[in-house]
This record gives structure tokens, C-alpha cells and sequence, in this order.
């Protein structure tokens, strides 16, 4: 199974001089090939702004990367770039856009979409946020009992949760404000209640965030969260905010229309935390921060949008990706950031790549004879180094690593740069190796690739080009293996079936006839119904 994902006579002649070609280097060493060619770190690393992505450390060659270059011309890979931006409808399942770009875009720059100005829009999104954030901040949002709101609570799952999680956690050094931020999202009853048990339903706010506003698990909690409120006589109204492409149900629920803020059906879930689904953000940092981190989004979309090929980040990480999932038939890849600030950024990451090239059906809706996504995974370094790193140094998987670090930290200089000296040690070790003839299991073969990623220090900025980058990324693999990245059909048979097993749980007896469920689900079911009885 590794057929050209197009019908393109060039790409599938690429194609298969790319299979041609991994098996002539798949025996070269890096070490031989940092050792013959003492450029290699300078002509195989590139600069945004302050940031650095050194991807030295791959099994590449001049020719290999030519040939993945080669690959992304010949599938149109900058005419795609050009329609993502322009606004196509390149999601083509559902016959939509995917604008998430023109939601860091300045004001100046319009793009008009369906006849709508999205532009104006975005920006009127915007004011509202900022105009709450600021009364918030300064305790002129009251709850109905007169009360500053102190503590903002969003509900949410997948888009609507992780990336506004993993923003507001990144950027704990950048907090102002002073009001608490919770985040629950999993049905089991147990995330909302330990968060409400340490609320004071006067003081709190909910963000209910949900683009389609009728997902089973936000939905749920927030109809706990109302029941919550009202139990101390505490009005919806006053305590409930919604962001949401779906007014009518928002307003049906509840929510004052003052109160709703929106998402839009052109941008996805997993791409939304700049819109106002990053009103959680804009909460805990401040609106100028959000600001930067649109900022630093923006300037890498500038770069994808510009940059040749050769020297465009998401392009050349999305091509060795490939080169590793198709090529050298690698299932997984690991992300682990050295810096405590990104720890949820594996999370985050596993619904960006995952849901979004975790698919087996073509663009043209036919199965695809080739691997898509490999598995994302990891946790932050040094953590990490005591737990799996044994399989990455020794173990019988290819698994190649993002590492990404800061350089600087003024406050602890010399703790940090044991951090600096952990992470550089790990991508040098699983790089180089060490041989040992006469004690197998002291001998590391080395040759793991890995890609490092370095700034300052992580600012609004930079984990706006770092998200951006990664965006790009998924993206550009998903135009090479000719996939739609913004859908997610896969998602819908389990929520259906869980409908119909929640009616089937709650039948006093059930029938084990075999005919509606299997056997395994009909006896977990009788189990469920025994034990509650
Ligand atoms: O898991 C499917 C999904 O639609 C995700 O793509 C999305 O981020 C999540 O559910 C939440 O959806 P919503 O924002 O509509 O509640």
C-alpha cells in the first residue's frame, strides 16, 4: 500500500522516485553525513523572526530533499497555499472555506466571502471581546447578584476546549487581570463537579463554547452548570456567555443575545482559538497579549503565504513527514517540548494532525492505496527522557521527534540551561548513537531524526507562530496525500451509536438476541443494568 496519492503523472513519477531513492539512503548514517558536509546545520536549518528550525538532524540528502521538493511542486502545493488564503471552497466534503488565517489578518486586509465582508466581521468580534475583557478585568461585569465575576468557567470539548486550554496554560507567566479561568469539557460528571465544588455560583461565569452548540458533552454540562446556578437563585441570564455559530440555539438555551459571541461555520473547530472561542485567552492575558498572539500567528501565515518552497517551515516539515510515514514506513511521531509552558501542546497537537489527516478516503471521496497521518504522541521533556525515551533510543520503532526549547530564562539561568543541555544531549544522542560491539544492549544505533525548534522565550508571539506553524503544516500534508483535513466524518458512528445505547441502557431488561448489538456489547450492557438495578 503505497501508491501516489495522485493520479498526477509527475507526482506518481516522484513518487515513485522517492521510493527508488529511500531505498539506495535508507543505510546512510547521519553522523557520515554531518561529518562529510560541515554546512549541513547552516543549510538545513531556517529562521522566522526569532525563531529557529534546525532540521539537520533528518535522513535526508541534497537529492532526498530536492525529490520531496520536486514532490510539493508537482502537487500544486503553491497553488493550494494560494487557495487557502484567497478563501476556496477547499473543503470539499462539506463545500466550505477554511479562513482560520483571515482570523489573525489586520483590519486592512479585506477579503469579502459568500458576499460578506469576513474582514469586518472578524474585527467586530474582536471589540466585543476586547470590551468584555476590559470590563471584566475591571469588575464591571456583574453576576445577578450584584456580585464581580471572579472566576470564568468554559465548557467545551475538542476545538472548543484544547486550544484555548493549552493557550491559557502557556502563557500562565503572562496573567493579568485577576480572574480565575476552569476549563471542563468530559462528560463524566466528575470534571464539572470537582470544578464547581471549589466555585462560588455569585462570582462565576460559564462560557458556553460550542461552534454547532448541540454537542452532547457541552451540552450536558451546561445544562448542569444552569441547574447549578439556579439551585442559589443565580439567573443563566447574568452567568452564562455563549460562543457559538449557532445563535438560535444558544439563544434558545438561554444566553442573552448581548452575550453571544461567534464563531463561524468557515472556520473549523480545531482552528478556532483566534476567533472568539480564544475568549478564555483574552481573559487570562489580556486583550493586547491575544493581540500578539495573532500577531505571531499572522507573521508565519505571511511566511507560508511568500516564502519559496525551499525555505518555507510548514512546507519542509510537512515534506519529512511524508518522507517518514510513506517512505520509511514510521507509524507514530513524538512532539516533546523542553519548556514547561507547552506541556499540553502534545494534546492540543493530537486533535490538530489526528482529526484533522486521520482519514482513508481521498479528496474525490475514493479509498486511498497510501498511509495519512501517523499517530501523534509525546509529554514534555525532561519527563519524558525517565519514562519512554528507552523505546526512542532503543527500541525496534522509527519514531522521529519534534523538540522544541527556549534558549533564555533570566530568572534561573543556571537551572535552565541543565534543561537546554538535557535536550540538546537527547536529539545529538538519538542522532549519533554509540556503537558497542561486544554488549548489545549498550550499543546505541543512533540515526533517529528529529527536528529542533528554538526562541527566546515563549511569548504571546512565538506561540502563535509555533501553533501557525503546525496549522500549515497539517495542512500542507494533507494537500500531499489528497485528503480533506477539515472534515471529520470519523467522529459521527460513535456518537450514534452511543444515542441509541444510552436508550438501550436504561430498558429495564434487555434482551441478548444478538441481533442489535454484539454479544460483547449486549453482556456490558446486562452488566450495566445488574449492577444499577
Ligand atoms: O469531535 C468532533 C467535533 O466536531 C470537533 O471537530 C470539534 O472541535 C468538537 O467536536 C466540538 O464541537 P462543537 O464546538 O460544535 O461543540
Amino acid at each position: 500500500m503505497n501508491e501516489s496519492p495522485s493520479n498526477n503523472q509527475d507526482c506518481a513519477r516522484i513518487w515513485q522516485q522517492l521510493v527508488a531513492h529511500q531505498s539506495e539512503i535508507a543505510d546512510l548514517h547521519m553522523r557520515d553525513l554531518f561529518r562529510t558536509d560541515p554546512e549541513r546545520a547552516e543549510k538545513y536549518s531556517i529562521r522566522i523572526d526569532d525563531l529557529l528550525v534546525d532540521f539537520s538532524k533528518h535522513r535526508i540528502t541534497d537529492e532526498s530533499l530536492g525529490l520531496l521538493l520536486s514532490l510539493a511542486d508537482a502537487c500544486s502545493i503553491p497553488v493550494k497555499i494560494s487557495d487557502l488564503f484567497k478563501g476556496e471552497k477547499i473543503n470539499l466534503s462539506e463545500q466550505r472555506s477554511a479562513l482560520h488565517a483571515m482570523l489573525r489578518a489586520p483590519a486592512e486586509q479585506e477579503l469579502h466571502h459568500d458576499g460578506e465582508n469576513i474582514t469586518a466581521l472578524i474585527h467586530s468580534q474582536l471589540s466585543r471581546m476586547e470590551s468584555f475583557v476590559q470590563d471584566l478585568h475591571a469588575g464591571a461585569v456583574h453576576g445577578s447578584t450584584g456580585k464581580s465575576i471572579s472566576k470564568v468557567i468554559n465548557i467545551g470539548i475538542g476545538g472548543s476546549d484544547l486550544g484555548p486550554r493549552f493557550a491559557v496554560d502557556a502563557l500562565d507567566a503572562f496573567r493579568m487581570g485577576g480572574v480565575e479561568i476552569e476549563f471542563v469539557t468530559n462528560l463524566d460528571p466528575k470534571d464539572l463537579s470537582s470544578t464547581l465544588a471549589k466555585s462560588d455560583p455569585e462570582t462565576s461565569m460559564f462560557i458556553v463554547s460550542s461552534k454547532s452548540f448541540t454537542t452532547l458533552e457541552t451540552r450536558t454540562n451546561a445544562d448542569a452548570a444552569r441547574e447549578w446556578l439556579a439551585a442559589s437563585a443565580c439567573n443563566a441570564e447574568d452567568h452564562v456567555i455563549a460562543v457559538t455559530a449557532n445563535k438560535v440555539a444558544a439563544l434558545e438555551f438561554g444566553v442573552m443575545e448581548e452575550n453571544i459571541f461567534l464563531s463561524w461555520e468557515w472556520v473549523g473547530g480545531r482552528y478556532s482559538l483566534w476567533s472568539a472561542v480564544g475568549l478564555p485567552i483574552a481573559i487570562a492575558v489580556g486583550m493586547k497579549n491575544f493581540r500578539l498572539l495573532l500577531a505571531g500567528a499572522h507573521a508565519v501565515d505571511k511566511h507560508f503565504k511568500s516564502e519559496a518552497m525551499d525555505q518555507n517551515v510548514p512546507v519542509i516539515l510537512a515534506l519529512l513527514n511524508i518522507w517518514y510515514t510513506n517512505f520509511f514506513k514510521a507509524e507514530s511521531h513524538a512532539v516533546v517540548p523542553y519548556d514547561q509552558s507547552l506541556r499540553l501542546l502534545p494534546e492540543y497537537l493530537s486533535q490538530l494532525v489526528m482529526e484533522s489527516n486521520g482519514k482513508s478516503v481521498s479528496s474525490e471521496g475514493k479509498f486511498i492505496q497510501h498511509k495519512s497521518s501517523a499517530i501523534l504522541w509525546g509529554s514534555i521533556g525532561t519527563n519524558a527522557q525517565h519514562a519512554y525515551f528507552q523505546l526512542l533510543h532503543q527500541g525496534t520503532h522509527l519514531v522521529p521527534v519534534d523538540f522544541l526549547i527556549a534558549l533564555q530564562n533570566e530568572s534561573c539561568p543556571e537551572q535552565h540551561l541543565k534543561l537546554v543541555s538535557n535536550c540538546l544531549a537527547q536529539s545529538e544522542a538519538l542522532m549519533m548513537g554509540q556503537e558497542n560491539k561486544t554488549e548489545p544492549n549498550k550499543h546505541f544505533e543512533g540515526n533517529t531524526p528529529s527536528t529542533t525548534i528554538v526562541y527566546n522565550s515563549l511569548s504571546p508571539e512565538v506561540l502563535g507562530m509555533l501553533i501557525a506553524i503546525y496549522e500549515h503544516k497539517t495542512f500542507v500534508e494533507a494537500m500531499l496525500w489528497n485528503i480533506n483535513p477539515f472534515d471529520q466524518p470519523g467522529v459521527e458512528l460513535g456518537k450514534e451509536l452511543a444515542h441509541n445505547l444510552s436508550q438501550d441502557l436504561s430498558h429495564e431488561e434487555m434482551e441478548v438476541s444478538g441481533e442489535k448489538h454484539d454479544a460483547s456489547t449486549a453482556l456490558l450492557i446486562q452488566e450495566y443494568q445488574r449492577r444499577n438495578k
